[in-house]
């Protein structure tokens, strides 16, 4: 009975249908926020105007499309005294996923409406959530470099303001576009993890920035979020192009997952790995590191001809991060700094329908135990 419970249930719940949803949707190889491919709104969309999306279930028109981003663009900045008290938290050692995770619950202690259960207080914890994650990953970055902050420019997108706020650089029109271009593949995906993990903390009725930080926390994870920085990881340990093949027949003959590949729902291909692909291929060229697409390719092709698994969110995306410079360790925080868009829709969605998730768990312990004192054990 507990090895059919065991085969059963404690599989990741995979197949289970947790919720009925109206944000995203995967079929087959097709992923679609509210309606819309991925692939249409990465070509012709901006994220602000994904975010306007997922939060309210259509396109802005121009007029609300301008309000809504000049609002987010201001929300960008950090208050003096939040930097200040930020600065004095430990950064050696700490991985920024750790430390987003405390500056993220710290910044409801300075939110007027944190606790507020309305919709305007709703909107406006949703908005300055959605500005200020990526503020605070170019924050932590700039500690630790020893740098002062960056204050936004409320004229700018937000991917501009994030790059200069984390750079202290004007980036230009292509960087900018590539990277607006990663945030809107990353905003929502389905019952992922991290979004139902913050799904679940809504559930019991809690506050908004309670549940972002439970998603946080979850999409840290390597087998979630945490994997784009693996990526990187192994190819630098690889190395070598002509290394490759080798090295991940050694992974897979032992056992070891390969990060960047397979995929609970997609069976068929990833079509946010595909755009990330190409953006891959032409960002490693312009930073003079072609070898680093090489590479990705022949461990694309070695993963599908050893193990059938086709590449995840994170492997390309991994290459198209480094060829822009930034830090290893900022590629999960950048995850969420989009993410955080999606799960605030999800946080929406879960209260306007809401229901406390509590599961059962079927009793595999033991039984009938007596107690006895200290003396007797
Ligand atoms: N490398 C090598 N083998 C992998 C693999 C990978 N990246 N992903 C899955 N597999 C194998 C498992 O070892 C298992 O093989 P087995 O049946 O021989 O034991 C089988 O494929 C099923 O894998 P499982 O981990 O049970 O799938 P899942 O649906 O529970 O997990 C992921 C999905 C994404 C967590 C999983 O594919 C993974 O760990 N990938 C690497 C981490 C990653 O890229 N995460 C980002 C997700 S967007």
């Amino acid at each position: 009975m507990a090895e059919i419970y065991e085969g059963a249930v404690d599989k990741g719940l995979e197949g289970v249908v947790a919720c009925t949803t109206g944000i995203s949707s995967i079929v087959d190889a097709t992923l679609c926020f509210r309606g819309y491919t991925i692939e249409d709104l990465a070509a012709h969309s901006t994220f602000e105007e994904v975010v306007y999306l997922l939060w309210y279930d259509r396109l802005p028109n121009e007029q609300e499309f301008k309000e809504f981003s000049s609002t987010l663009h201001k929300e960008m900045a950090l208050r003096d005294d939040l930097v200040t008290q930020l600065s004095s938290l430990p950064r050696e050692s700490v991985h920024p996923m750790s430390w987003l995770r405390t500056a993220v619950s710290m910044l409801a202690l300075w939110d007027p409406d944190a606790n507020g259960q309305d919709q305007q207080s709703r909107d406006r914890i949703a908005l300055r959530l959605t500005a200020k994650v990526g503020s605070l990953v170019a924050l932590f970055e700039r500690l630790r470099q020893g740098k002062s902050y960056v204050s936004p420019n409320p004229e700018k997108s937000f991917a501009w303001n994030f790059l200069y706020m984390l750079t202290g650089a004007e980036p230009d029109a292509e960087v900018e576009k590539v990277f607006d271009t990663c945030l809107i593949l990353h905003a929502d995906h389905e019952l992922n993890c991290s979004a139902f993990a913050s799904r679940v903390t809504a559930s019991s009725l809690s506050d908004i920035y309670s549940a972002i930080v439970s998603g946080i926390g979850a999409l840290k994870g390597p087998l979630h979020g945490g994997a784009n920085e693996q990526v990187m990881r192994t190819l630098i340990e690889i190395g070598t192009v002509e290394k490759a093949q080798e090295w991940v027949k050694n992974a897979l003959a032992n056992k070891e997952k390969v990060m960047g590949f397979g995929h609970r729902v997609y069976k068929n291909g990833d079509p946010r790995a595909k755009i990330l692909q190409g953006m891959s291929a032409s960002l490693t060229k312009k930073a003079g590191k072609p070898e680093l697409y090489e590479m990705s390719k022949v461990i694309h092709e070695t993963v599908v001809a050893e193990k059938g698994l086709l590449p995840n969110v994170d492997f390309y995306s991994a290459t198209v991060y480094y060829s822009m410079g930034i830090p290893l360790d900022l590629y999960t925080p950048i995850f969420a700094t989009s993410r955080v868009s999606g799960w605030l829709a999800h946080v929406f969605e879960q209260y306007s329908k809401n229901r406390i998730y509590r599961p059962r768990g079927h009793w595999i312990g033991k039984e009938g135990l007596k107690w006895s004192p200290l003396s007797n054990r």
